[in-house]
């Protein structure tokens, strides 16, 4: 039976790329965007602020309309401190002011919350079901406490791993598995240029890593390529 994937960011950057990965599999695609437009053939498209609850509301009440269930869920969109504004020289911990970390924490950690609990529904209508979150490297303790400028970042990717762990005990019962994805350090407008990883490998490997996990796999932080990635 065809699967249906419903992923956040689908206008540009990994998202995107992820996102075609999937309809070249054959995937039933369903995605949103935010100020980008989608050149995608999706089976659907919603527009929601991450940022803005209401929004979110109503762009998962609309894609209820439009598909019953998903079997996976791919909260990909995200931000860091330079889309608010943040100095990119100084994204330290002493930069921020209260607007500016809330700003990143309200998108990259509240978003996908309320994106999830929307598409509980969905998800346990769903088959052998799954979220995959795209944390970061600079969520990991291990990584950030010697690498990462945007302080505001590394917190609000640490704080979307331990929403997903949370997320993951609360949904054994409903044998849904969550888990949490570092991309690789991708040439994206986010990851920039010198990057090692094209946005093409880096979204095929996620393509096909995350359609290869099962509940098993629930509770991982992983690689691009499903390898652990360490805490
Ligand atoms: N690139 C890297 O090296 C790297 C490394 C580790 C983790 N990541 C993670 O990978 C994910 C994708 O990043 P990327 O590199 O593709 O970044 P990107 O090219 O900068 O794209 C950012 C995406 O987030 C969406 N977005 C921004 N603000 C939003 C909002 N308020 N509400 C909803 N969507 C919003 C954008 O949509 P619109 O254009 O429609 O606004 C866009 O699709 C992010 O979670 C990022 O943290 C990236």
């Amino acid at each position: 039976m065809q699967r249906s994937v419903f992923l956040t960011g689908v206008g540009r950057g990994l998202g995107r790329e992820i996102a075609q990965g999937f309809v070249d599999q054959g995937w039933r695609v369903f995605g949103s965007t935010n100020a980008s437009p989608c050149d995608l053939d999706l089976a659907g498209l919603v527009t929601l602020d991450q940022a803005d609850p209401e929004s979110i509301a109503a762009a998962m009440a609309q894609l209820a309309e439009t598909t019953d269930h998903l079997d996976l869920l791919i909260n990909c969109a995200g931000v860091d401190a330079r889309t608010f504004g943040g100095d990119p020289d100084h994204r330290g911990v002493f930069d921020f002011d209260a607007d500016l970390l809330n700003a990143v924490l309200n998108v990259n950690v509240t978003g996908p919350m309320l994106i999830t609990k929307a598409t509980r529904p969905l998800l346990q209508a769903g088959t052998d079901a799954m979220i995959v979150n795209v944390s970061s490297q600079l969520g990991s303790m291990q990584v950030a406490a010697t690498k990462g400028r945007d302080a505001g970042y590394c917190v609000s990717k640490a704080a979307l791993n331990m929403l997903s762990v949370k997320t993951a005990a609360a949904l054994v019962d409903d044998r849904i598995g969550v888990v949490m994805l570092h991309p690789g350090w991708v040439q994206t407008d986010m990851g920039g240029p010198s990057a090692p990883l094209t946005i093409d490998e880096s979204a095929e490997a996620i393509v096909a890593t995350t359609a290869a996990l099962t509940f098993a796999d629930s509770g991982r932080f992983i690689r691009w390529d499903g390898s652990d990635h360490p805490w």
